[in-house]
């Protein structure tokens, strides 16, 4: 079974090996806690539950929620969810971020964990549409907003700008 659940303290030490293995830098998923020690994950993992309720944010953050993508007791990706938009975020990474372990790629677990972070993101993302950006090399990630009923709305020289429709949770899906 495949779903998606926010991190808390009770996952912690399978969250920490995730975390840790997640590379610094891959195609724009940042991962600042690469390689972080065991112990300093403890206070890493507060500021993440925090940071969802808004707050201990870095200045002009907008409230963020970090979601992990189990399947059955395996966590094989992550989803980052930032609630709304600001400035940079909307010239930039937009709503949602995700990552999937190197193993379990190539599987449709990309699409399907998409799926579910758009299912949380239009429980909270005010804006009428969820903003995505992806590297132009990078077509399997294209793929996956594809999928997801995105379209590229814009480009620069190294990124498509994808936006999928967002309807909120107390109105009529289409
Ligand atoms: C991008 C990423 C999330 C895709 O995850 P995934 O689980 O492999 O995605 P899926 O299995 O759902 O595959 C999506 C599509 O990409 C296609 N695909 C996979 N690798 C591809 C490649 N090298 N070139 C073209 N298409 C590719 C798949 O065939 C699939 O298309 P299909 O459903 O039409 O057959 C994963 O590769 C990843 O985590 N990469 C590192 C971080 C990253 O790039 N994050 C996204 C930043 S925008």
């Amino acid at each position: 079974m495949l779903c998606l659940k926010a991190a808390n303290r009770e996952d912690i030490e399978k969250e920490y090996l995730f975390v840790r293995d997640v590379p610094e830098d891959e195609n724009g998923f940042i991962n600042e806690y690469h390689g972080i020690s065991r112990e300093d994950f403890d206070d890493a993992l507060d500021i993440i539950i925090m940071n969802s309720r808004g707050l201990r944010l870095p200045e002009g953050y907008v409230p963020a929620t970090t979601y992990f993508l189990w399947k059955n007791d395996k966590i094989i990706g992550q989803f980052n969810v930032r609630h709304c938009l600001c400035e940079s975020l909307e010239n930039g990474a937009g709503h949602i971020g995700y990552y999937i372990s190197p193993e379990y790629r190539g599987m449709g677990y990309g699409t399907q964990g998409l799926q579910l972070a758009l299912e949380k993101a239009r429980k909270i993302v005010p804006e009428d549409e969820i903003y995505l950006r992806v590297h132009k090399d990078n077509p399997a990630s294209l793929k996956v907003m594809l999928h997801n009923g995105g379209r590229i709305h814009h480009e620069d020289d190294e990124s498509y700008f994808v936006r999928i429709p967002n309807w909120h949770f107390d109105k009529k899906q289409p």
